[in-house]
């Protein structure tokens, strides 16, 4: 049996990782470390919580204490940290936790692991930390380029897990994923946003123009990713995971609009974000030879997500409704419609 330490498994990624790891492999025990920051919900694996092969900590992958605890423990082989703060616009805002989190966390859990030994630190990265792209994709040698607090900061534990690799030979693969979208993702982010603030009737706050461009990788294709890499990556290498869809935020802006049977009204232009990368693009084809590919088509995916917003209001509304509600009235200078 394998013992994984997923850290952040209560936010987006980390609770759909979870729930597919558990449904793949029956021989594995999984503990996930949670600081429980607003963008982690024990909601999010409410289902599996009283699984025998499931543990949750409470705690910081900052805290050294508890962070060697756990390794003392429950001695986990595979560590694969999802733990980060991830939202651009909250790290133009507040760049400290960002810091923390992203680059000393990083180290936190990386001293552990050379102390205790592992036989795989998966540091799990982003598409962000090459910066932005007029033409043509970013390929895994390319220089990092991040132009945000928060890409700076993952490019700083992106890099410091490779030095790990290098310098103490601790065996580390590095992935760099694009944008995620699916179900269980803080409603802060595009997708999310936006289909929420939809189903509400309130107005969607498009940045700039709205022609800046992501690539859209469906969440469940991104841990079908992680877990291929754990079985397959070579270690030291890093590897960019991305679903293939890229689109100007404003073409799924009016996707969401009319599947949910919306006016176009609803969209309005806002002031643009600071430093705003125009594009990512990756280059995945180094992954892509290995053997995996995302099973998921964009539309089909947007529709399911959309659908699963749909069908669990009772998820979201309660965050939209909470201490969201103020981040949303001071980030976006907009009134709740009623208030
Ligand atoms: P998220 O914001 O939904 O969840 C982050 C989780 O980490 C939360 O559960 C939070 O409580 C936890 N956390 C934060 N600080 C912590 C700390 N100091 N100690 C312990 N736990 C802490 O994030 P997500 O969208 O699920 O992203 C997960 C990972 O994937 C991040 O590393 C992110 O950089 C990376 N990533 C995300 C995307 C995306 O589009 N969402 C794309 C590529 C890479
Ligand atoms: P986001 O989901 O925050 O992801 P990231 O900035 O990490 O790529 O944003 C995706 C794109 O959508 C980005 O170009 C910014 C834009 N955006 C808006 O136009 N309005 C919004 O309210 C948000 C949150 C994002």
């Amino acid at each position: 049996m394998k013992t994984y330490l997923v850290t952040g498994g209560s936010g987006f990624i980390g609770s759909n990782f979870v729930r597919q790891m558990l449904q793949n492999d029956t021989n594995c025990h999984i503990v996930n470390l949670d600081k429980l920051t607003y963008a982690g919900n024990p909601a999010n694996l409410v289902d599996i919580e009283m699984d025998e092969r499931y543990s949750f900590v409470h705690g910081d992958i900052c805290d050294t204490d508890v962070v060697r605890q756990i390794f003392h423990q429950h001695k986990p082989q595979i560590i694969i940290n999802f733990a980060a703060e991830t939202h651009v616009d909250r790290s133009i805002g507040s760049p400290d936790d960002f810091i923390k989190t992203d680059v000393f966390g990083v180290f936190t859990l990386l001293e552990a692991s050379k102390e205790f030994g592992v036989d795989l630190f998966l540091q799990i990265s982003t598409d962000e930390v090459y910066g932005s792209i007029a033409e043509g994709s970013f390929c895994e040698g390319d220089p990092l380029l991040p132009s945000s607090p928060y890409s700076a900061s993952k490019a700083g534990g992106d890099r410091l897990a490779y030095s790990y690799y290098v310098t103490y030979n601790l065996p580390v693969i590095i992935t760099r994923a694009s944008n995620n979208y699916g179900p269980f993702q803080y409603p802060e982010k595009l997708i999310s946003l936006f289909v929420t603030n939809a189903l509400e009737d309130r107005d969607l706050p498009v940045y700039g123009d709205g022609k800046n461009v992501r690539d859209w990788l469906y969440v469940s294709d991104h841990c079908s990713a992680v877990h291929f890499i754990i079985e397959n990556g070579k270690l030291g290498e890093v590897y960019n995971v991305g679903g293939g869809n890229e689109l100007q935020n404003i073409h799924i802006t009016h996707q969401i609009l009319e599947q949910l049977g919306k006016s176009a009204d609803l969209i309005k232009f806002v002031e643009d974000r600071k430093g705003h990368d125009l594009r990512y693009s990756l280059d995945c084809s180094k992954l892509n030879q290995l053997g995996w590919m995302p099973e998921h088509s964009f539309d089909e995916a947007l529709a399911e997500t959309i659908h699963w917003y749909q069908s669990n209001e009772a998820w979201w509304a309660p965050i939209k409704s909470g201490e969201f509600k103020e981040y949303y009235k001071s980030h976006y200078n907009m009134a709740y419609e009623g208030e």
